[in-house]
């Protein structure tokens, strides 16, 4: 897909589009296919709480391709133009070029993206870009073997990430992106090997603030690395320019080397929080549908789905949900909040991010 063509019609503002109590179009879903991963970040799914005898959804609480495809052309028909699939990690789902064609066909649909933590990703990429996927977004937070390790919670394997970024690059799933959580004193010294690898190659890091989702990771402020000292410590290596944004709502601060070694983005959900601009609505692998990604409740659409609503009446629902919506929680984040003294938030690896 021709990435300029992508910047101008992806969330372009389109008068009819349903807009929320805050006057926000709903421009992109993302979409969890199942809550496994094979990986154990201790950010997200640490392995003391996600062991071996931890409950995932059971299949027939998933929800079919069928029923994601109905709910995704739903939501185009209210105005969504991106989908993202997300997971857990949207690879375990073994039939996931059949649910990319479907939706690549959706008419409407302007970027089809994936995120995952490219162990899988390899002998895959070329199938899904047949089937329709425009591009990937890697999780990658350390190039250091043994801080790779213990953030995949022991999972990982370093050169089966590259050598899946390398097989993106080759079927062209392009803009690669690469998501770097930065935490401060785990991984955070060694962002600047990290960007020494990408830059010159095209693929667009993304440095992001150690956020505080879920319930589960022990989030404390001071393992955030804001996003301002983090430039200020790039620049000491390579001067950057700041570039706009490619489309409206988009949650990266961009930025570009001066020397011309290619993009890369901060992502300050702390420090700057973006709700101003957020179109997003995220749909969990058992149907419920979140309005935030902080939020402590969502709408269960698996219900309606199963009793047999057809597409006016989940067009009903889906945007009588999307006018009552207000969410902005990064703009109110308090201290109890973060402390977790507040309502249980959904989980990340629910939602994908
Ligand atoms: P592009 O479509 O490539 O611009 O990426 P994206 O905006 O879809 O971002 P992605 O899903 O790769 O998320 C990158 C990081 O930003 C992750 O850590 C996300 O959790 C965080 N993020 C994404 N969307 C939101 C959001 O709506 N609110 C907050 N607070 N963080 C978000
Ligand atoms: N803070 C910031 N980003 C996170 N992600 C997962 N947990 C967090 C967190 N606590 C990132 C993943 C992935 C994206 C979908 O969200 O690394 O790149
Ligand atoms: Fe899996 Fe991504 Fe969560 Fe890591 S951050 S455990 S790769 S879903
Ligand atoms: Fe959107 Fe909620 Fe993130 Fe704010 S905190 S940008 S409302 S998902």
């Amino acid at each position: 897909m021709d990435t300029q063509i992508a910047a101008d019609t992806v969330n372009a503002d389109r008068p009819d589009d349903v807009r929320d109590a805050l006057g926000r179009p709903l421009h992109d879903l993302r979409i969890s296919l199942l809550d496994r991963c094979n990986f154990r970040c201790p950010y997200c799914m640490p392995e003391t709480e996600f062991h071996a005898d931890f409950q995932f959804l059971r299949k027939n609480q998933l929800l079919s391709h069928g029923e994601i495809l109905k709910i995704a052309s739903v939501a185009v028909s209210l105005g969504v133009t991106k989908l993202r699939l997300t997971g857990g990690e949207p690879l375990l789902d073994k039939q996931v070029g059949g649910l990319i064609e479907s939706l690549a066909a959706l008419k409407g649909v302007h970027d089809l993206a994936l995120t995952t933590n490219g162990m899988l990703l390899g002998p895959k990429a070329t199938a899904l870009a047949e089937a329709g996927l425009n591009r990937v977004t890697i999780s990658l937070d350390s190039l250091d073997a043994e801080i790779f390790r213990l953030m995949s919670g022991n999972r990982g394997n370093l050169d089966q990430v590259l050598e899946g970024i390398a097989a993106a690059e080759r079927a062209g799933l392009a803009p690669i992106k690469i998501n770097t959580v930065v935490q401060r004193g785990v991984n955070d010294h060694t962002v600047i090997d990290l960007l020494e690898h990408f830059r010159g190659t095209g693929h667009i890091v993304r440095l992001i603030e150690y956020m505080d989702v879920g319930n589960r990771n022990g989030w404390k402020m001071d393992q955030v690395v804001p996003s301002l000292e983090l430039l200020g410590r790039v620049q000491e290596h390579w001067p950057l320019r700041a570039i706009g944004r490619s489309y409206p709502g988009e949650v990266a601060r961009r930025y570009e080397y001066v020397d011309g070694a290619g993009e890369i983005g901060f992502i300050s959900s702390v420090t700057e929080p973006f709700c101003g601009a957020c179109s997003r609505a995220r749909l969990s692998a058992d149907g419920v549908l979140y309005t935030c990604l902080f939020a402590t409740s969502g709408t269960n659409l698996r219900e309606p789905l199963r009793n047999g609503a057809d597409d006016a009446e989940l067009a009903d629902i889906l945007s009588r949900i999307w006018l009552q919506r207000a969410d902005r929680y990064s703009e109110l984040r308090t201290p109890g909040v973060a402390d977790g003294h507040a309502p249980s938030k959904v989980e990340m690896y629910r939602i994908g991010g």
